[in-house]
């Protein structure tokens, strides 16, 4: 076992306290999309649960094979099939939901739109248009860089429409971040906003976009679209605002056929390099894959206002806001800004407003929200809500409990789902009227799902262990490759515990969990170098890059430190260059440094200054004892260290450090 898995045995003996059950209510079980044990349990071949499933889309052709596993571990899902998703998501509902709300749209300052699926239709098919008099044709990359705003999810959807492929950045990451991203995918137009807002400011993203675009040579158009109409600076011949470009267009566009295996999105995500990787999807598993699992998971029925939380900069917001409600003609919220402008009850406000009848967020929200106090909540008429679930980290019981009680009222099935960019949708998780919830488990393999917990040598291990979370047979929303790096692909997921000699694969997930003597699931994080900031991932290695990019740094460890409220908070230790001092200034902007270097997510709750690292004989820096410096445990056998004695200052300087600059931002 590796030594991260001691102190997910500590965290897991705590969870594994939790004895409370909630089975679904008779009511519940009874309405629900999936009811029938035998199709939970999964008995029947993987192969063909997917091939039952795939009516929830709409084809234009059929496939000559449901998988072909031929090339481990490249899958190719519904062989030969075509289809454009956005007929699945939108051309189809014209017949029975043209005029049902697609999208309400709530803007952070109070305005709303509320568009249907006619008008989404309409629009898409303008911008469509209007990207393709820019040049954009199929295969081709666009990448966006967009606040929440109706026009980020129709700007995926047009991307789609004409076969191309699109590469969302999240709002929050900086000029470089974005720079970086535009390059490795050599995108070929940008489509961003003048500013976005955010807890009642203005962020420049365009001025942001037009740095990163100094050193973009692939890029040969920008579309702006003027959410807060600042006066930004636009440049002639490149630049184009979104309204003037989709004026002139037409309300129709011949979607372009795709093959199932044609590539659909890239999402960077955070690995165990300093160097993101572009995860690849391709449509029609992909397509399937959020459909089903949106509509069972969430149980969602015709008349229901789902709202997920998300931001569509992350795979969340891709399959959970834009492809699997789309797909099952969900009417669902999209909310712009944060929960707690312009007070802490904008949630419930907005639950109360549309009368929200299922609610996904993330733990750290949640723990946040409980920070607060219920009295926010309790503000607000919530008795709409029917489901809540939860997604981006493990959820502790006591704020499971919380969700429940105050936020369900005890009659809404709490759904914590366990999935990753890289696996597209769902594939741990309560299916609600059928599974009994334990408060902390993501419960078990969804239909149609194989996963395993395995020791260091790939073995199963037996109920009431711990290992490794591996997933053991291939599922059609799966990532195809690493954007341009298929041997990375290959090595960084399925090296671990495969044996290609045996024809044996299994996708290694880079979480550790355990299960119980009932087969429950019971995630315990990351075991490689990637942290969960607030259900962000968000590398060690990353952010140690950022920090010794800057000119008084020679070298940086950072850990992830375990935090009340965002799960964990980013610990930091620095050792400056020849005569540099190590001061409060110098901190911040280190902080700083960091931040536009990635984006504020990134940005170290605490820095310490130390003259060394700890380092192991062979020159590796230890950084589960930095870990147990930034959490005060006691510190065990530090005598295979080739320093020793530095570990004492860093311990002294950290406790210091922790208190004066506290957990989180
Ligand atoms: C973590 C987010 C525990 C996990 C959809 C995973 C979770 C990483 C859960 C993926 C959960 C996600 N319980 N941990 N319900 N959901 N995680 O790619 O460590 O942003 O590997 O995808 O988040 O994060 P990503």
């Amino acid at each position: 076992m590796p030594e991260s898995h001691d102190e997910a045995a500590v965290t897991i003996e705590a969870l594994m306290d939790e004895q409370r059950t909630f089975p679904p209510s008779a009511e519940f079980r009874a309405q629900a999309n999936v009811n029938s044990e035998s199709e939970y349990q999964g008995g029947e071949d993987f192969v063909k649960y997917w091939e039952k499933q795939a009516h929830h889309i709409q084809w234009r052709s059929p496939w000559t094979e449901v998988l072909d596993w031929s090339n481990p571990p490249f899958a190719k899902w519904f062989v030969g099939a075509k289809l454009n998703v956005t007929e699945s998501c939108l051309d189809r509902h014209l017949v029975d939901k043209a005029d049902k709300v697609a999208y309400y749209f709530e803007g952070e300052p109070g305005d709303s739109r509320t568009i249907t699926y006619r008008e989404l239709y309409h629009e898409v098919n303008q911008f469509a248009n209007g990207l393709e008099e820019l040049g954009v044709r199929k295969g081709d990359r666009i990448a966006i860089y967009m606040g929440m705003v109706p026009e980020l999810p129709i700007a995926l959807l047009a991307s789609a429409r004409l076969g191309a492929t699109h590469s969302v950045v999240f709002g929050g990451f900086s000029s470089d971040a974005l720079r970086d991203r535009i390059n490795d995918a050599e995108a070929k137009v940008l489509v961003t906003c003048d500013e976005s807002w955010r807890n009642g400011s203005r962020v420049a993203l365009k001025e942001y976009a037009d740095h990163a675009l100094e050193e973009t040579p692939s890029i040969e158009k920008v579309v702006v679209v003027a959410r807060t109409k600042a006066a930004i600076n636009m440049v002639e011949g490149r630049d184009v605002f979104y309204h003037d470009l989709i004026a002139s267009q037409s309300g129709e566009k011949v979607a372009t056929e795709t093959d199932s295996e044609d590539p659909l999105f890239i999402l960077y995500t955070s690995g165990t390099t300093a160097r993101p990787k572009g995860i690849q999807h391709t449509t029609g598993g992909y397509l399937l894959g959020a459909a089903v699992t949106h509509k069972n998971v969430f149980d969602i029925k015709d008349d229901d206002v789902y709202w997920c939380t998300a931001d569509i900069g992350w795979v969340t917001g891709h399959s959970y806001i834009v492809y699997g409600p789309l797909a099952n003609g969900t009417t669902s919220v999209l909310y712009e800004g944060v929960p707690n402008f312009p007070d802490k009850d904008r949630f419930w406000s907005i639950v109360e407003k549309y009368h929200v009848s299922q609610f996904y967020t993330a733990p750290t929200a949640i723990r946040t929200f409980m920070k607060w106090g219920s009295e926010y909540a309790d503000r607000h008429d919530l008795s709409s809500l029917k489901l809540i679930g939860t997604v981006g980290e493990p959820i502790n019981p006591e704020a499971w409990i919380w969700y429940n009680q105050t936020i369900g009222h005890e009659k809404c099935p709490v759904v914590d789902t366990w999935w990753q960019t890289e696996t597209g949708h769902i594939m741990i998780s309560p299916l609600p009227g059928v599974t009994t919830t334990k408060p902390g488990s993501a419960t078990m393999p969804l239909p149609g799902i194989g996963a395993d917990i395995v020791d260091d040598e790939g073995h199963s291990v037996p109920l009431g262990g711990g290992g490794y979370l591996v997933l053991t047979h291939p599922w059609p929303g799966m990532l195809r490759t690493i954007y341009r790096d298929p041997e990375r692909f290959k090595d960084v997921y399925w090296g671990r515990f495969s044996k290609p000699s045996e024809n044996k694969w299994v996708y290694f997930a880079g979480d550790g969990a355990k299960r119980d003597t009932d087969g429950y699931y019971w995630l315990l994080g990351r075991v490689d170098d990637v942290m969960n900031i607030s259900g962000h991932r968000i590398s060690t290695l990353e952010v140690e890059s950022a920090l010794v990019d800057h000119p008084a740094v020679a070298e940086a460890a950072v850990v992830g430190r375990a935090d009340a409220t965002t799960g964990q908070a980013i610990a930091a230790f620095v050792t400056l260059k020849g005569t540099v001092e190590g001061n409060e200034t110098l901190l911040q902007e280190l902080r700083n440094h960091v931040a536009t270097k990635i984006g504020k997510i990134a940005r170290p709750a605490s820095i310490v200054f130390t003259d060394e690292l700890p380092k192991t004989r062979s020159g590796k820096i230890m950084r589960r004892l930095l870990r147990d410096i930034s959490e005060q445990r006691q510190l065990g056998d530090v005598t295979t260290l080739a320093n020793a004695d530095v570990v004492k200052e860093i311990a002294d300087r950290a406790n210091s450090a922790a208190s004066k600059q506290g957990s989180t931002e």
